[in-house]
């Protein structure tokens, strides 16, 4: 799993095509609010992002710690949701599919596109970073069974990423370790991503500056 389009997400970047250059970070402002997707959402983006640092401050991070931290999980589904690793899947289709006038015969292989899905318009405004679209008022991915299938979809039991619990628990405690030890910035660059890699890559490379916080406030 590739961190660094994690990196750009914590800080709201990814899913905004053209992130406004920064400004140098005061030494104790939390490091999201130097990349807000919308202006408006960076006092709420600051105040949800400081669920970590009451939660786990410091030391190692439980599974119990975690579930307390809601905001945390709506953010790692908006990364998977916005940036995933792989674009694609593949299968069979099983019965006739009827789609938009086109029919997929039984039997056919068929392709899923993984980044187009999880960016349909069943979502709102799906091209924004928009974490609070999987909180309890909006519930956006109980519009539709498969509205969010980063991982594909489906029972566990079936062809679903085997990896999707695992990766979550990972997305989160990499986002902890950065919130809470680190700020960031990310230099102006041209934030567009090579959707043909697997796993996708930004343009740029993504060039991100990272300070180690002082112990005394990690
Ligand atoms: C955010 C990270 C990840 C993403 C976006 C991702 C995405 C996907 C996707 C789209 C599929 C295809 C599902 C389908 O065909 O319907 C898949 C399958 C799979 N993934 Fe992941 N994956 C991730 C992490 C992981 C990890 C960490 C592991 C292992 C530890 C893993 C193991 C697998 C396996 C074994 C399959 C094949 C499942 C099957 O065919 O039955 N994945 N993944």
């Amino acid at each position: 799993m590739r961190c660094l389009p994690l990196i750009a997400a914590v800080a709201a970047a990814c899913g905004t095509p053209k992130p406004p250059p920064t400004a140098p970070l005061p030494p104790d402002k939390p490091a999201a609010a130097a990349q807000p997707a919308q202006p408006s959402a960076e006092a709420d983006s600051v105040a949800k992002q400081a669920e970590i640092k009451p939660q786990a401050p410091a030391g190692p991070v439980a599974p119990a710690q975690l579930r307390e931290m809601p905001y945390l999980l709506q953010v790692v589904n908006e990364v998977k949701r916005t940036c995933p690793n792989v674009p694609m899947s593949f299968g069979r289709a099983r019965a006739e599919v009827q789609l938009n006038g086109y029919v997929v015969p039984a039997g056919w292989l068929v392709m899923m596109a993984v980044v187009e899905s999880n960016q349909n318009a069943i979502f709102t405004n799906p091209a924004v970073f928009d974490p609070d679209r999987f909180g309890p008022e909006r519930a956006e991915e109980k519009r539709h069974p498969h509205a969010f299938m980063p991982q594909g979809a489906g029972e566990m039991s079936g062809h679903k990423c085997a990896g999707y619990d695992f990766s979550t628990v990972m997305m989160q405690l990499f986002t902890v370790l950065l919130v809470r030890s680190y700020s960031w910035q990310l230099p102006p660059q041209d934030f567009a991503m090579l959707w043909n890699r697997i796993p996708p890559e930004h343009k740029s490379g993504l060039v991100v500056r990272l300070r180690k916080a002082d112990a005394a406030k990690r």
